[in-house]
């Protein structure tokens, strides 16, 4: 078999504390120093770990979202990213879509996710896949730092 041209399938699963340090580098990459950082991240574990999904391809952590689930039935996405040099090639998409499935079997009604409004590639991917917009938050980051939160919704409240 020629391995220059056989592409690896990309393997979802939950996550397992292993891969905290791979996340915490993605989270580190894409959102700086608004990034959860390790400990928060080993915290959000124990409460969530159950609903955490990761991608990797070749043992190599790619991408991850952590979804928390509330008494009330719904399932908020804490975060969502995917590597630089990973982006583009439908990760991320994959990742929301298997985060709602999950929200689907764990029987929420709805799925909610914070979004900055000036960032175009994840809003327009949202969007596309049917989140709609459902509250504004002028300073949900700091001053001058607003939050969209849109909602995708699962079954009748
Ligand atoms: C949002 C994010 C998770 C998407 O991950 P991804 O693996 O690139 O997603 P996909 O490959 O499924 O692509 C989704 C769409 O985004 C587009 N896209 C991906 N990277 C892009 C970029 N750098 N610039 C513009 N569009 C981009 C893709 O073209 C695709 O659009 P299409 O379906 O019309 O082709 C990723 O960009 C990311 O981690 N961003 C930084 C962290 C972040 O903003 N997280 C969300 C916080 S609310």
């Amino acid at each position: 078999m020629d391995s220059a041209t056989t592409a690896t399938a990309p393997v979802y699963r939950f996550a397992c504390l292993a891969d905290l340090a791979d996340v915490a580098a993605i989270e580190a990459e894409r959102f700086g120093d608004q990034a959860y950082p390790y400990f928060v991240l080993r915290q959000l574990f124990d409460l969530h770990g159950a609903n955490w999904l990761i991608v990797e391809v070749d043992g190599v952590v790619l991408g991850h979202v952590l979804v928390a689930l509330t008494p009330d039935r719904r399932g908020w996405l804490l975060s969502l990213a995917v590597s630089t040099r990973s982006c583009g090639r439908g990760y991320g998409s994959t990742l929301l879509a298997e985060a709602i499935s999950l929200c689907r079997q764990r029987a929420m009604r709805s799925v909610l996710i914070t979004v900055r409004p000036t960032n175009r590639t994840a809003y327009d991917l949202y969007r596309r896949i049917g989140f709609a917009w459902t509250g504004y938050e002028e300073r949900y980051f700091g001053a001058g730092e607003p939050r969209d939160v849109l909602e995708y919704k699962l079954a009748s409240a």
